[in-house]
């Protein structure tokens, strides 16, 4: 005979499997077999469609920059330094000579809000902008907050610069142009997976990315129906940023932003490729302090090889 004690526990169990399992097959399904949708044709308006890529010269909004190239759109890019982007543009009109390019350079570490607001709205008069990609960003040198010196303050004060005053200032201006449009629009705001638990030696950045997450998902809410709004919440991306090699945990920039653009208009979150989704969900899945714990080990490791070079440079 059961106890009412087994019966409950019985229960519990099931339904946690199922959960799980649905989530699995959810998953699957979005990997797999779910059919992307074609942007160009879900975003075109009257006239030809442009994509405003930020921080497209390198890495991840790099790889977006090509693929929405490829995908039809003409593409608007907004960086730092003018010959990375005039080397992208190069690459993009060798590719995909039908496209059109214009670079905008802007260092949205050092310009006010309002200079951002006036350029990217300058940038978007006369183009049909339909999709906005809301990259750029920059990490301050892993290290506690408590042990910051003058040079990771000024990282940090740079990486809240971008990551959340230049971001927000390019959706305040790029939103009411795109929500105007007759047609859809569509808008990845690139976060990250330390938006969801935080990490270690990197708290200014994870804090800046969980703004992006939460930023995303609340203009998810308000546009849906007229803008497909995505957060793109990756782990590990071979770039300048992390100067990782890809590997079957570290995807490279164009996995994870083939990934996304294909969750475009079909989900409001996406980790990118299946590796990045099943090690979020590990990661959730982990009492927090053995992951925080984990991520102190492995980032004191970083830490020590940033000294080195610190050290180097300054004997230069
Ligand atoms: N790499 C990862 O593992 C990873 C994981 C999760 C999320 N992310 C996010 O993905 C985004 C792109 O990162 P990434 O890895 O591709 O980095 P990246 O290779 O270093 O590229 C960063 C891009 O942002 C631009 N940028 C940086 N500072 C800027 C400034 N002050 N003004 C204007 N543009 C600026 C850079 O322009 P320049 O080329 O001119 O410097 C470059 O185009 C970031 O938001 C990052 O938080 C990255």
């Amino acid at each position: 005979m059961w106890t009412q004690f087994q019966l409950a526990a019985s229960i519990v169990g099931v339904v946690t499997l199922s959960f799980w399992a649905l989530k699995l097959v959810r998953t699957a399904y979005a990997t797999f077999l779910r059919p992307s949708h074609d942007l160009y044709k879900r975003y075109k308006g009257e006239g030809e469609p442009w994509a405003l890529v930020t921080g497209g010269s390198d890495g991840i909004g790099k790889a977006y920059a090509m693929e929405l190239a490829k995908r039809g759109f003409n593409i608007l890019n907004v960086s730092r330094t003018p010959a990375k982007l005039e080397a992208v543009k190069a690459e993009i009109l060798a590719t995909y000579p039908s496209i059109q390019v214009e670079s905008v350079t802007l260092d949205m570490a050092l310009a006010s809000f309002d200079e951002i607001y006036d350029v990217v709205t300058q940038a978007m008069a006369g183009r049909d902008v339909a999709v906005v990609i809301n990259n750029a960003g920059l990490a301050p040198h892993p290290q506690r907050l408590a042990a910051y010196e003058a040079v990771e303050t000024l990282q940090a004060r740079n990486a809240i610069a971008v990551n959340v005053v230049a971001f927000t200032a390019v959706l305040s201006a790029a939103l009411p142009i795109l929500s105007a449009r007759k047609s859809r629009g569509g808008v990845v705001n690139v976060s990250s997976s330390s938006a969801y638990q935080g990490f270690a030696y990197n708290a200014v950045y994870a804090s800046t990315k969980a703004y992006n997450h939460v930023m995303s998902q609340t203009l998810a809410a308000e546009e849906r129906g007229k803008l497909d709004v995505i957060s793109h919440t990756p782990l590990f991306v071979a770039s300048n940023m992390t100067r990782l090699k890809a590997n079957m945990f570290v995807a490279t920039a164009e996995q994870t932003v083939v990934a996304c653009l294909d969750s475009l208009g079909h989900d409001d979150i996406t980790s990118g490729v299946l590796s990045h989704k099943v090690q979020n969900a590990i990661i959730a899945a982990l009492p927090r302090n053995i992951f925080q714990q984990q991520t102190i080990k492995a980032m004191k490791a970083t830490r020590r090889k940033v000294e080195k070079k610190l050290a180097a440079a300054k004997k230069e």
